[in-house]
């Protein structure tokens, strides 16, 4: 009788249609970061109306070239050279407020000037759930390092931007949001006092020197009070008025994701899929395309297993003619083969619609390339990656090898200017993983970008 009453019901509303409105295309990480998302969000954001972050904070560092000008986004989303297209920072974005406006000052420098309430390189950043980075979760971020490798004889390799730490007070509700800062400000200091007594509990060396901490803190509240909106109206808004091109742009990667990257050499949030509906506040059905971002080999910055990693002459050929450094901390990245397992596991968290391949031409000048296609431990193939880092560190890989096409893609613009090799190395990647490459990348421009279909 309640299934029939309730089915009554909604056939007597079935009239009113909920409108699902516009599509948010999405794109990730799809290794250990540093894949190339900038460059694939700016490609994309030429032609989007809103480009938003969602999560992470500035140990993103984004590459944009464009025009021979070379642009490093680390809070920014990286669609912001594009005129016509309003940049939004989420909620489940971290924001070290001197950091953003340090980015902000040196991108104006650039000729990138952000307005207000305009189409003009416009940016808003979410009210709502916003946790604030401050300089002692940076200070803390490096004392827990320190810790890690007293105790441990090995810490994480954190940016040390403060980013654990910020995330943590998140969990345990000690955090302090961009809505508080622009409340009341006695309240603010007070909840920021007792945070800190907090730390230094903990850390007695940390030395904090508050009221001067308090108040640069204020001076940004004046600095950053026109750009804040209520984000979950504001994505509402954006989805539901006239027809947009949205886009989100994730930062990090899976395998650095919280849940399910290579714990605990991972970052603090969760870099995959759902961290775009909770670090945005929108509905599932809200999200359309994913595209998975992978280099056509794998990096990895920091501590961690990395079993296709090259320890050898291929190694250091990546990372030499990748220029395989670190945007945001400058340390070299270590590098090795493309790995299919890792990536078949970040498509099966995703549900990649397409992936973008970048870095092909760094390839070009090997006699011959493998790909890690399996996982072994005991000369026996594992079907699943391993959660476990010990496991993980002893695995074997199983390759599959391609002869190198020994040519110059560099210039190449469509798919048919590509050597056959290059072409039979991309159908196997794209076969394997099952999942249609829309993009190959062969430079670090805008143009350097061969479109599928
Ligand atoms: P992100 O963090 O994923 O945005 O990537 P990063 O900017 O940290 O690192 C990617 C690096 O590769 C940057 O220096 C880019 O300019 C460069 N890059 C991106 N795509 C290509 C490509 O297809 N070829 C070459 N040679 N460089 C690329
Ligand atoms: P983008 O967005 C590469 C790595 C750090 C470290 C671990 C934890 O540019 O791809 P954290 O400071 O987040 O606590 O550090 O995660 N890491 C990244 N590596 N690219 C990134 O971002 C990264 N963000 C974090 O090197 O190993
Ligand atoms: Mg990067």
């Amino acid at each position: 009788i309640a299934l029939l009453t309730a089915h009554a019901l909604f056939e007597s509303h079935s009239n009113i249609k909920a409108f699902s409105g516009n599509k948010v295309s999405v794109v990730l990480g799809a290794q250990w970061g540093d894949e190339g998302k900038g460059k694939v969000v700016d490609l994309l954001a030429t032609e989007s109306d809103l480009v938003c972050r969602c999560q992470g904070g500035n140990n993103a560092g984004h590459t944009v070239v464009v025009d021979e000008k070379e642009y490093d986004f680390h809070l920014l989303p990286s669609g912001i050279i594009n005129t016509k297209c309003t940049s939004f920072i989420g909620n489940g974005v971290v924001i070290h407020l001197p950091g953003l406006f340090e980015e902000i000052d040196k991108n104006e420098k650039k000729g990138i000037f952000l307005v207000v309430e305009n189409t003009y390189n416009e940016i808003i950043i979410k009210v709502h759930l916003f946790v604030s980075v401050f300089d002692f979760h940076q200070a803390v971020d490096g004392l827990q390092e320190l810790q890690r490798q007293a105790q441990e004889g090995q810490n994480i390799g954190t940016t040390k931007k403060g980013i654990g730490p910020t995330y943590a007070c998140k969990a345990s509700r000690t955090g302090l949001r961009i809505c508080d800062l622009m409340a009341d400000f006695s309240e603010f200091s007070s909840r920021v006092k007792n945070l800190v007594l907090q730390y230094q509990s903990m850390f007695p060396a940390l030395k904090v020197e508050v009221e001067s901490e308090l108040k640069k803190l204020k001076d940004y509240a004046e600095r950053i009070r026109p750009l804040v909106r209520d984000g979950v109206y504001f994505m509402y808004d954006a989805i539901h008025g006239s027809p947009k091109k949205i886009l989100a742009e994730g930062a990090n990667a899976a395998l650095l994701d919280i849940d399910f990257g290579t714990y605990p050499f991972v970052t603090s949030s969760n870099c995959t899929v759902g961290g775009v509906c909770t670090g945005l506040g929108i509905p599932p059905a809200n999200i359309g395309d994913v595209y998975g971002v992978s280099k056509a080999y794998t990096t990895r910055v920091g501590i961690g297993a990395f079993p296709t990693e090259q320890l050898n002459a291929v190694g250091e050929l990546l990372q030499t003619r990748g220029h395989e450094v670190g945007v945001t901390t400058g340390r070299k990245r270590r590098c090795g083969w493309l790995d299919l397992v890792i990536l078949k596991y970040a498509h099966m968290i995703n549900g990649f619609t397409a992936i973008a391949l970048t870095k092909l031409d760094i390839l070009d000048v090997l006699d011959e390339i493998k790909v890690g296609v399996a996982y072994k431990i005991n000369g026996k193939r594992i079907p699943y990656f391993p959660a476990n880092m010990e496991v993980l560190q002893k695995v074997e890989v199983e390759y599959e090898m391609f002869s190198g096409w020994k040519t110059d893609t560099s210039a190449a613009r469509k798919w048919n200017d590509l050597p056959p090799k290059a072409q039979n190395y991309i159908r196997f990647v794209e076969n394997h993983i099952g999942v249609p490459i829309k993009w190959v990348g062969v430079g670090k421009s805008r143009e350097c970008m061969i479109q599928m279909f």
